[in-house]
């Protein structure tokens, strides 16, 4: 294999020359003005090395990939329980469809589609109030990443809230299954600050180690989930991380990964690496679109396609 340096550096210069860039998300001002031109990779490896190129050290909006925290914290409260409210199949629809949620009786195909990150937040609602569970789950991301600069960015989430209307159709919808506990406005209070969080490439990549790892943080030695809990939630990215384009996503790239429509992915080499790439401009699918070409010359250049 080239030195993994050489391979993100020339990553990080296709991806800077790139003519074809997507669009960044237009449903919020604040992710609508951010520039198409920023690319960044991160990567960890078991051992603790890292390489990184490009806008790796900048911040950005994490959307959907903060489902994977949310996850792991709900699993941790509830354990297995929480399958009796969400399922474990890929929708085959969009991230934020409503349709299957009728004839399957409320029940979230997923926990990575928004109705599934939603029924997630409701169970961490169990814990505590509103801004217990978003603090709780900022200082989980900030232990995981060893970085207590990660924050929420404010504009974003009140952003989120005063456009999520399919997202309040999401809730009461479920609700009206008696498959949401707590009032609407309470769970998507914590739904839009999670995400609204703000981290770079670097800090992601960081924050993703225990699931290459067997669900042990490398460098603390600290036990965040059992290796079938990280084994599963790699599984759940692998098959519903990328929506209706984790088929896609699979063929391409090979690796469990998890996109937010703030243009970052983050992905999992299992006992290898932990990886995460930026760039705000997305496919018609809602995945960026250079971090999913980023992810796929990187696997081609390393071997690292779990297939
Ligand atoms: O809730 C929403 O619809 C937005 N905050 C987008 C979340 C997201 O990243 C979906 N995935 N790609």
């Amino acid at each position: 294999m080239e030195s993994l340096s050489r391979i993100v550096a020339d990553i990080a210069a296709e991806m800077a020359a790139a003519p074809d860039r997507g669009t960044p998300a237009q449903y919020i001002p604040p992710l609508a003005a951010v520039d198409p031109a920023h690319f960044g990779i991160a990567i960890t490896l078991a051992d603790g090395s890292e390489y990184a190129a490009g806008d790796a050290d900048l911040p950005f909006s994490i959307q959907s990939v903060s489902k994977v925290f949310a996850l792991t914290q709900a699993l941790g409260a509830v354990g297995d329980q929480l399958w009796q409210r969400v399922g474990r199949e890929p929708s085959g629809s969009a991230f934020n469809s409503i349709v299957q949620l009728e004839t399957e009786h409320g029940i979230p195909r997923n926990p990575f589609v928004n109705a599934g990150a939603i029924v997630v937040d409701d169970v961490l609602l169990g814990r505590g109030a509103p801004r217990e569970v978003i603090g709780e789950m900022l200082r989980f991301v900030r232990g995981l990443a060893g970085d207590e600069a990660i924050h929420v960015d404010e504009t974003v989430a009140r952003a989120e809230q005063d456009t999520g209307f399919r997202n309040f159709a999401l809730a009461q919808y479920m609700r009206a299954f008696g498959n949401l506990h707590r009032p609407a406005e309470e769970v998507l209070g914590v739904y839009f600050h999670q995400c609204a969080i703000a981290m770079s490439c670097r800090q992601l990549a960081r924050a993703g180690r225990f699931l290459m790892a067997g669900g042990v943080q490398p460098d603390t030695g600290l036990s965040i989930v059992s290796p079938r809990r990280a084994r599963r939630i790699n599984a759940l990215m692998l098959t519903c991380g990328h929506y209706d384009g984790s088929g896609e996503f699979a063929f391409r790239v090979g690796l469990p990964g998890k996109s937010g429509v703030g243009g970052g992915i983050l992905a999992v080499a299992p006992g290898i690496a932990s990886i995460a790439v930026w760039s705000p401009g997305l496919n018609e699918r809602g995945n960026s679109q250079l971090g999913t070409l980023a992810l796929e010359r990187l696997v081609h250049h390393t071997g690292w396609s779990i297939f």
